[in-house]
């Protein structure tokens, strides 16, 4: 596996507090819905991801999906998703679904949505 640092613009999100850290351990995942938008948060070794929780080719439950490293995969037709950038990497998806930053803040994680 490689960086498993994404590269956001930390200046350019909200963060929402979501839960505290301790509740999302290494290996876990955890679905939420912030400010409406459907999200499925990963801690892998440490590190926390977050991307969109619905698949971009015909909204599939990509939370659901296996992971294999830092790709996770849809469930319905196995389109394979970066799960720190959001970025497609296999067909019969080919358009990038949402990532978000995730961050610590005291302890509860913290998710970051896009300013408007
Ligand atoms: S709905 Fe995800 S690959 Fe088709």
């Amino acid at each position: 596996m490689s960086n498993p640092a994404p590269a956001f613009d930390l200046s350019q999100y909200r963060f929402f507090a979501v839960v505290p850290a301790a509740e999302l351990g290494s290996g876990e995942r955890l679905f939420l819905e912030v400010e409406g938008n459907p999200i499925v948060m990963f801690n892998i070794a440490g590190n926390f991801y977050a991307i969109g929780d619905v698949c971009t080719h015909d909204d599939g439950p990509l939370g659901d999906g296996e992971l294999d490293g830092y790709q996770i995969i849809c469930p319905r037709h196995g389109a394979r998703f970066d799960l720190r950038t959001g970025k497609v990497l296999t067909f019969p998806a080919v358009i990038d679904a949402p990532a978000y930053p995730v961050r610590v803040t005291d302890e509860m994680l913290e998710i970051g949505l896009p300013k408007e």
